[in-house]
């Protein structure tokens, strides 16, 4: 029985990606049933919003969404789509794994982390005012809710992936009382999963620790802002946004996407890159537990840029969108 599944293909460089890993599923014997759902410049035009309710009704009702990349129009008034996707569907937690990949040529060939993000408050609960001209406050929110069940998230995470430690990146001593609270909250749930090891560590010595060898980390979880910048700096430890996958897990329902953007530069050329969005798809697979595909998937993956036959100009070949997408489907 096909799995139904929201497909937004997004905008700029997202319907190119999401028609490629459509191909490379089909090929790969995925069961899912496409329904498909607008975002992004397309929903704009159609409904005057980025964001149309239909596709949040659909989200709510299938539960489980792979989101192409969408552009957020710039002084139009338009708040970021996937800050509006988060908020409203309580996606709280992003999870984005990064692991080494052959044939890429990074410093590294040891990674294997997992970056897990507090997705839903932090200094990104959208609260900033102007106190008086000249003086603008923006509120950081650190609630014991929200700080408990992402905690709980990735000791979970990591018990169900068998992985060894948890590290709680934080900066308690400048922000006693909001990582304060985050910082204790952290300690109480890791009393309760004794057998994964637990470490705590100040957001910059992090920083530093990652550049000085990444591969002593296994999982990592953080608040909203710090979650932004390490994702993105982890993802680079391993190649760069082209190839690391996202989800964005809530309670209730969960999202996949690519973590890159719109990329207005190459869309519509028949260049994009699309194993960042194949590999969150590989994530969804699993999140719907058809797990052979999505080693399958994973699998053809590494052997394409292994080979690295037919890949893109951003992964140092000379292809494009349609060679990538037949090496994929050949190595499956
Ligand atoms: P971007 O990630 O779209 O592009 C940065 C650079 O990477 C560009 O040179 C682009 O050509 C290249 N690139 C990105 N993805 C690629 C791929 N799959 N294959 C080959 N090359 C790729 O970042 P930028 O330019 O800052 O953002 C463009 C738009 O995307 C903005 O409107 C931004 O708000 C939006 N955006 C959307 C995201 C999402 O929907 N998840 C995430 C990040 C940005």
């Amino acid at each position: 029985m096909n799995t139904p599944v929201v497909l937004i293909p997004g905008d700029g460089i997202g319907p190119e990606v999401t028609a490629s890993v459509c191909e490379v599923l089909a090929a790969a014997g995925a069961n899912i049933k496409w329904i498909e759902a607008h975002a992004g410049i397309p929903a704009v035009e159609r409904f005057g919003d980025p964001l149309p309710k239909d596709t949040l009704d659909l989200i709510r009702r299938y539960r489980v969404a792979l989101k192409g990349p969408c552009t957020t129009p710039v002084g139009k008034g338009f708040r970021s789509i996937n800050v509006r996707l988060r908020k409203e569907l309580d996606l709280y937690a992003s999870v984005r794994p990064v692991c080494s990949l052959p044939g890429i040529p990074v410093p590294y060939s040891d990674v294997d982390l997992v970056v897990i993000r507090e997705n839903t408050e932090g200094l990104y609960s959208g609260q900033e005012h102007m106190v008086v001209p000249g003086v603008v406050e923006s509120l950081r929110i650190i609630t014991r809710t929200a700080a408990e069940r992402i905690v709980r998230y990735a000791f979970e995470l990591a018990r169900r992936q068998g992985r060894k430690r948890v590290t709680f990146c934080h900066k308690a001593d400048v922000l006693p009382l909001s990582d304060g609270l985050f910082l204790k909250v952290a300690r109480e749930v890791a009393d309760e999963f004794p057998f994964v090891g637990f470490e705590e560590i100040h957001v910059d010595t992090l920083c530093m620790q990652l550049a000085l060898d990444p591969s002593r980390y296994d999982v990592l979880v953080m608040e909203n802002l710090f979650g932004d910048v390490l994702s993105d700096l982890c993802a680079g430890l391993v190649g760069g946004l082209g190839v690391v996958p996202g989800a964005n897990i809530g309670s209730r329902y969960a999202v996949f996407e690519a973590v890159h953007g719109s990329a207005p530069d190459i869309a519509g050329k028949g260049l994009a890159n699309p194993i960042a969005l194949l590999r969150s798809a590989a994530l969804l697979l699993e999140h719907i537990g058809q797990t052979r595909v999505a080693a399958r998937v994973e699998s053809a993956v590494r052997n394409t840029l292994q080979t690295g036959q037919g890949l893109t100009q951003d992964l140092g070949g000379t292809g494009n969108t349609a060679s990538i997408t037949a090496e994929l489907i050949r190595n499956l």
